[in-house]
């Protein structure tokens, strides 16, 4: 079982709460909200007042993704997601950040870049409810997959059956039913996607992309079937 959070970006935000409706019969299990400076990232895209109108309209939980130049100055305008996901190349001191992300009662999540050492991130990583693999350059939806970061998946997954830890492993950008087969045979538990969920009959593609199963991996040494 994986956890599936539509990411609005991809939305039509002139009509966002059927959008919302329709995500939430598919079997959603939380909206993405990406959030855009025009600095951190070329491109702008939603604000505090998107969380706080669409906690009115639905029961999922919110998830916020800093995708901002100085997340530190701007958490607290977003406590009222379920979690604050900021971007590890932006906060000067992670562990500060975490910490005051635990202070506002959210969720912690922390996104790295494809280019971005995952390695770097081990002591923190008992300390975070998601590390979200960023499988694209942020700032734009409807890029395609970079299949390179399933290797900081695996290694995720190594690491927290070695910790013990319990954060889930996420994959942002590029997902689709083709793409989300490898990536759960890699390990990964947790998907936003934003083009491949908001296309077409909504709740169809959101239903489709929830029964993605694991890419079987060939073993040479096992007997051909
Ligand atoms: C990119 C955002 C993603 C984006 C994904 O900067 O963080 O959440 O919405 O869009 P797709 O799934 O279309 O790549
Ligand atoms: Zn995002």
């Amino acid at each position: 079982m994986f956890h599936l959070s539509p990411s609005i970006l991809a939305a039509d935000t002139a009509n966002l709460a059927a959008a919302v409706r329709a995500v939430e019969t598919g079997g959603a299990d939380s909206l993405h909200i990406d959030i855009m400076d025009g600095h951190y990232v070329a491109n702008y895209a939603f604000s505090p007042k998107t969380v706080a109108d669409l906690r009115r309209v639905t029961r999922l939980p919110l998830h916020v993704h800093l995708e901002v130049s100085n997340p530190d100055a701007v958490l607290s305008l977003f406590a009222a997601a379920d979690m604050l996901i900021v971007q590890e190349d932006t906060a000067p001191d992670l562990a500060a950040t975490i910490a005051a992300i635990r202070r506002l009662g959210c969720a912690v999540g922390v996104a790295v870049n494809r280019n971005r050492s995952v390695a770097a991130l081990s002591p923190l990583l008992p300390q975070v409810d998601l590390l979200l693999v960023m499988a694209v350059e942020p700032g734009f939806g409807g890029q395609p997959f970079d299949a390179r970061v399933l290797d900081k998946v695996r290694w995720l997954q190594q690491q927290r059956t070695s910790l013990g830890a319990r954060f889930a492993i996420g994959l942002d950008g590029g997902v689709t039913t083709t793409t989300i087969a490898p990536a759960l045979a890699a390990g990964a538990d947790f998907f936003a996607v934003g083009s491949a969920a908001f296309a077409g009959d909504i709740a169809h593609a959101v239903r489709q992309l929830r029964m993605s199963q694991p890419e079987r991996i060939l073993n040479s040494n096992s007997p051909s079937p």
